[in-house]
């Protein structure tokens, strides 16, 4: 039977570029990294060097800080929580469902794409852990999205993950899908959504530069690539919105260098923060 897709489903070479970026960072595996994506790291690599140095940061050093914030509250929940559940939705090729589950055994990590996505990935799993679960195979905008949640215990808390998502819709399409992430985890005995954003680039002196990098991510991924916040108090606000009652943003910077927030308006200049909201 063929599946039901949306017409909001953006070309997926970016996950290929990112994977093998984990996999370059030596916090993936070989069976993660394709030859799609080492070939995008080796195009795109003058250009990421030259930003770190004249911009000050690079898609590359993103990634890093948007991984390790996610990986460290996603610790953070299971040493709360250690029967958590947890969905990770467009997992692409990263390696962190592969990761957790070594070492953390006792919860229930599943991962879900669309399904040429979703295919690739467990292809990749099946080489490298002995009982992996079917990668879910399904689009975020489809009823199927539903059938996500229906897999696990609702007597247990469940966390939904997403990295390098949310930018790709359109402001209108993004509440919809939080608002289906708030209401498809409402019964289960706590649930929790983390995941990163990259706010609008207000501080950063070459902002049109980056303004101008994402247009062309934006054309070449065939999406609605889009920065759609400016402060944290603007996040907060839409998560509320979508609803989930407790909604923090954290940015490296208070993350990395322990920077005090003066007030929810600040942006201090990072390319990417991190929310973490919940339903408590
Ligand atoms: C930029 S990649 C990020 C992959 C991974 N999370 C990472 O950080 O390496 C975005 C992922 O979103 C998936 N995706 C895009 N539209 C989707 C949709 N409508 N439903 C499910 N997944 C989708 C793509 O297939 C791709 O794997």
């Amino acid at each position: 039977m063929t599946q039901q897709l949306s017409k909001h489903r953006h070309i997926s070479f970016t996950a290929h570029y990112t994977g093998y970026i984990w996999y370059q960072m030596g916090i993936s595996h070989p069976a993660l990294a394709t030859k799609k994506g080492k070939t995008l790291a080796a195009l795109v690599h003058p250009i990421e060097s030259w930003a770190e140095k004249y911009v000050g940061g690079s898609m590359r050093t993103t990634l890093k800080q948007r991984h390790s914030m996610l990986d460290s509250h996603l610790k953070k929940l299971i040493e709360q929580h250690p029967d958590l559940q947890v969905l990770e939705i467009a997992c692409g090729l990263s390696p962190r469902g592969w990761w957790f589950r070594q070492h953390y055994p006792e919860i229930s990590y599943r991962e879900l794409d669309l399904p040429d996505m979703a295919a690739t990935k467990q292809a990749a799993l099946q080489q490298i852990e002995s009982h992996s679960d079917d990668v879910l195979s399904l689009d975020l905008f489809t009823g199927a999205f539903a059938s996500a949640f229906q897999i696990f215990d609702q007597k247990r808390p469940l966390v939904i993950i997403s990295e390098g998502l949310i930018n790709y819709f359109e402001k209108p399409l993004l509440q919809q899908l939080i608002q289906a992430i708030a209401h498809y985890g409402q019964d289960f005995q706590t649930l929790h959504y983390l995941t990163d954003i990259y706010p609008e680039p207000t501080q950063n002196k070459l902002a049109t530069i980056i303004w101008n990098s994402s247009r062309l991510l934006k054309w070449m991924s065939r999406s609605a690539f889009s920065f759609h916040f400016k402060t944290p108090a603007e996040v907060e606000h839409f998560f509320q919105e979508a609803g989930f009652h407790q909604v923090e943003v954290l940015q490296p910077k208070q993350f990395f260098e322990h920077t005090a927030l003066e007030n929810k308006q600040q942006h201090l200049g990072d390319l990417v923060w991190m929310i973490q909201a919940s339903n408590q």
